[in-house]
Parts: C-alpha cells; sequence; structure tokens
C-alpha cells in the first residue's frame, strides 16, 4: 500500500513539473529572459561580472604562461572575470574553443592568434553573436577586429639589428626567423632588414642563409641553423633569431660546432635561459618586452570595451581589411650592460636566477 502511494507521489510530481508547477502546485516562473541590447547580447544583470574570454596560441614559451597568469589577475583586478583557453598551435581548436568561450556567455574575446589568416573565422563568430575581439600581442588579418594591442614589433627587429651590427658592421649573417603564420614573425624580419638593407646594399653585409622556423620551435630552428652551417662550411659571423627559444636552438647548433660565444647572436623575450646565456656569453642580446604592462593595458580595454565604452586610439594597423584602432608598446634591448636595470630592476627574473652558476 505504502509503496503504491508512494508511486503516485513521484507520478504526480513528474505531472506538475511537466505542468509547470512548483512541488506545491504554484506555477513555477520560469526565469525572466535577460534584455538584450542592440547588439544581440544580454544585458548583464546590475552586480553581475563582466566576463572576459582569452583565447591564446600556445603555452609553449615562457612568456605566454606570464601573459596568462598576469592578464587573468588584471582583470580579476578590475571585478570581471575571465576564462582563458590554449589550443596549443592548432588552428581547428582555437576556434573551436572561440565558440566554447562565447557559449559561456563571454562579454568580450581578446584572442592571441596561432595563424593570423585562420583566425578572422574566429573574429566573425564572435561578432555574430554581439561580441567584440581584442588581438593581443599578435595582429589578426583580414578581419574587422576592434582593436590591437602588442609591442612595436618592427621596433624589435630594428633593436635586434642595431645592437649586431654595433658589434659586426661588416660580414656574414644568418636571419632565422619565426613561424611565416605569425604576423609578428614577418614585423619582426622587416625591422630587422630596415637596418641591415642598407649594409647589404653596400656590400658590407652578406645574407648567407634566412629561413623560417615552423610553429616557433628551438627544434626547428636548430635544423634551420646546422643547415646553415652546413652550407657554409661554418664560415658566419653573426645570427639574428627571431625570439629566445628559437635563439637556443641556434646556440646549440653552435655549441656542436665549438663556436658558442664567438658568433654575436640575438634574440627577443628576455627567456631566463637567454639572459642566463648572454651573463655566459653565447648570446649577445634579446629584446625584453615588459609583459605586465601589456597585460594591464589590455585588461583594461577589454573590461572598458566589455562595458560598452568607445576606445579611441592614437595609432591605427592595417591588417589587410580595416585600419585597426591600436595600441603599441615599446619593446628595450637588453644585453650585459643592462640586464639589472631591466629584467631584475622590473622583477622580470630574479637577480638569483639571472647569475646562477
Ligand atoms: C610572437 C611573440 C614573441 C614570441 C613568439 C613565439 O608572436 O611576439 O614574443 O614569443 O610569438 O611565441
Amino acid at each position: 500500500m505504502v509503496k503504491r502511494l508512494k508511486i503516485v507521489a513521484v507520478l504526480l510530481a513528474l505531472l506538475l513539473s511537466l505542468a509547470g508547477c512548483k512541488g506545491d502546485g504554484e506555477k513555477a516562473v520560469a526565469p525572466a529572459p535577460k534584455p538584450v541590447a542592440a547588439n544581440g547580447k544580454e544585458i548583464k544583470h546590475p552586480g553581475e561580472k563582466i566576463k572576459i574570454g582569452f583565447s591564446m596560441d600556445t603555452l609553449l614559451e615562457e612568456r605566454w604562461l606570464k601573459d596568462r597568469d598576469l592578464f587573468k589577475k588584471a582583470v580579476e583586478g578590475m571585478g570581471a572575470e575571465c576564462e582563458v583557453m590554449a589550443a596549443n598551435g592548432d588552428d581547428a581548436l582555437q576556434i573551436s574553443q572561440a565558440e566554447t568561450l562565447i557559449s559561456h556567455g563571454i562579454d568580450l574575446l581578446v584572442v592571441v592568434p596561432h595563424n593570423a589568416e585562420a583566425t578572422a573565422a574566429i573574429v566573425n563568430k564572435a561578432h555574430q553573436a554581439g561580441i567584440k575581439v581584442i588581438a593581443y600581442d599578435r595582429l589578426v588579418k583580414n578581419a574587422d577586429l576592434d582593436l590591437y594591442i602588442s609591442f612595436d614589433n618592427e621596433e624589435v627587429g630594428e633593436l635586434q639589428a642595431k645592437e649586431i651590427t654595433k658589434r659586426v658592421p661588416k660580414g656574414r649573417y644568418v636571419y632565422i626567423g619565426g613561424a611565416i603564420t605569425d604576423n609578428n614573425a614577418h614585423l619582426f624580419k622587416k625591422g630587422v632588414f630596415n637596418v641591415l638593407q642598407p649594409l647589404i646594399d653596400k656590400g658590407d653585409i652578406q645574407i648567407v642563409y634566412d629561413q623560417w622556423s615552423k610553429d616557433w620551435t628551438p627544434a626547428n630552428a636548430l635544423i634551420n641553423m646546422r643547415e646553415a652551417l652546413k652550407a657554409t662550411h661554418n664560415r658566419i659571423d653573426a645570427v639574428i633569431s627571431a625570439n629566445d627559444a628559437t635563439a637556443g636552438g641556434v646556440v646549440q647548433a653552435l655549441k656542436e660546432q665549438g663556436l658558442a660565444g664567438k658568433i654575436p647572436v640575438a634574440g627577443q623575450d628576455a627567456e631566463l635561459a637567454a639572459v642566463q646565456r648572454i651573463v655566459q656569453g653565447t648570446q649577445t642580446m634579446t629584446v625584453y618586452k615588459p609583459i605586465k604592462s601589456l597585460t594591464i593595458e589590455a585588461a583594461s580595454l577589454a573590461v572598458r570595451m566589455a562595458k560598452g565604452e568607445k576606445i579611441d586610439t592614437d595609432k591605427k594597423v592595417n591588417n589587410g581589411k580595416i585600419e585597426v584602432p591600436s595600441v603599441l608598446l615599446s619593446p628595450i634591448a637588453v644585453d650585459k650592460s643592462n640586464i639589472d636595470s631591466t629584467v631584475i630592476a622590473d622583477g622580470y627574473h630574479s637577480r638569483e636566477d639571472v647569475y646562477k652558476k
């Protein structure tokens, strides 16, 4: 008997809920749909936090871990939320991760594209959902991007070339480029050749090897540098490598030929291993980009934009489709003489780590 009553009770509750009534027979009130703004985006309830999505290419290089942590911290410091996803160099994964972030109700998307062209699809999807997009550190090409924030990446290349030509005004140069899919790699290279070309035209400098390194990996840079050494029978006077990860591959190849420390090498990113190489003398310089300033500026722009504020910038960068409103920060050349006053003074690396024996 009791069992039968229980079954009846369960069935009754089921029927009531199907009829949209709460257990007590009162009609359950479906949550009021959130008001929608002109752009189709739900308007946040007062007190509901702004949510920023951060779609990253990779966490392989040391710097991206800093970008992730410092950006998240800066966004949360502004009373907003931040959800991060990293695609490890996989374009299809980056696009589906962006779709996931959009479905999680983000108010604005910040993206570090793996592939400058392929990421245009992400901008289109976000705009269809009424979400603005900021390109972080790397430009998205051929898309209606809302804002671009980075360092002056052409200046990065110029700083590298100026430091190396000071030490090797004449000679045989190798250029180890970054990933051809990364718009920054093209800007770094353009900056380098802004400085080298006049010296090449004068016949002072000869480029004996010049190659991109797929996905910026040290392994691909190592292969390139071994090839350069073989092709030139080790007759090389200087190497400019697009970042410190690839410079690590370069120095390893030079070491194999007993040339490490004998040939000036330029890098970028002020990675700890690179700054240590500069102290040891196997790398000549790197370019320090204060990531903290980039993350604080980007977080501020993202949260303000998500709140609907119109952002004016004094710079614009053409991405092949539009003049993108842009913010470009200044990079800093670092060699043995100013490690203390730059990366250590900023707390980017500790003195103990840099001068560790
Ligand atoms: C570039 C970035 C560099 C470097 C590289 C590899 O876009 O500006 O700092 O790390 O990617 O991830």
